[in-house]
């Protein structure tokens, strides 16, 4: 399939996706108007400063890249209800929008969605079995992330919920807001690293509650494009942007492999 987006090509593209190698604000502003149907986003957390943490039992640290360094909360903002508005415009009328992000992001987002008119359908805790040490000892184990789903807050807006698979999904009852799960599995990383690649049964989750077959679904911050693998394991068409070369052939790979 092609996304057709005015003055770029995709970096590659096969008959469910599409991959773009850009920056996402340049990407967003010339997407046709109302043309996806979900949107997940993991957007930077801002949480590379240059403090430690622990992998694989060593003292690591906890930097992800330049990516995810900014300069002071108000820019965090900035940036983020910046991106958010461009999302909207993207999103069909009844479309809904999932966005990732722990405590160094997600209050500033929670706060741009509802600035940006979203209304906030869930606030999902993605709760991890096996979540790092706590090397320094001063506080809890941070041990959970957020996930908020919203929807256009449109008068007559429905979003998709498919309400009786995710109860079947569990067991028969109905299913709640906080999810739990171990971090990504080395076998999801066989074609290469992303330092924050989110696990595979959290975005087919996402894609199975909120979309149809067939539906298409957005990624302006793809990485390793776990969204894009969840996706075409279960019939969605996937548009994903990074502007980052390594990761977009990570996506390729991952993509062609699954
Ligand atoms: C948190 S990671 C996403 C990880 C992804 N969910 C996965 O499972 O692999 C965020 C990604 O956004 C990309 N990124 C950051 N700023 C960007 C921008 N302005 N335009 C495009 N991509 C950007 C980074 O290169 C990084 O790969």
């Amino acid at each position: 399939m092609r996304y057709k987006i005015s003055g770029f090509e995709p970096y590659f593209e096969d008959e469910i996706c599409n991959l773009y190698l850009g920056d996402t604000f340049e990407l967003l502003k010339k997407c046709p108007k109302e043309s996806v149907d979900a949107i997940f986003a993991d957007p930077p957390y801002f949480l590379s400063n240059d403090g430690i943490t622990c992998k694989g039992g060593k003292m690591v640290s906890v930097n992800k890249g330049n990516w995810d360094k900014i300069a002071s909360a108000e820019e965090k903002h900035k940036f983020n209800r910046r991106w958010i508005k461009a999302c909207k415009r993207v999103l069909k009328p009844n479309g809904s929008i999932w966005i990732s992000g722990t405590l160094h992001n997600i209050y500033s987002i929670g706060m741009a969605l509802e600035q940006e008119g979203f209304k906030i359908i869930n606030n999902i805790t993605w709760q991890k079995t096996n979540p790092p040490p706590n090397l320094a000892c001063r506080c809890f184990t941070h041990s959970t992330e957020t996930v908020l789903w919203a929807q256009k807050n449109e008068k007559k807006a429905r979003h998709v919920f498919n309400y009786e698979l995710m109860k079947e999904q569990n067991g028969g009852k109905q299913m709640k807001d906080v999810w739990t799960g171990s971090l990504t599995k080395k076998s999801e990383k066989k074609e290469g690293q992303h330092p924050t690649q989110k696990p595979l049964y959290l975005l087919e989750r996402i894609v199975l509650a909120s979309t149809n077959e067939g539906d298409i679904v957005l990624d302006p911050f793809c990485g390793s494009s776990t969204t894009g693998v969840a996706c075409k394991l279960n019939n969605r068409k996937y548009v994903g942007f990074d502007n980052n070369l390594e990761y977009i052939e990570l996506s390729k790979r991952r993509i062609e492999g699954s």
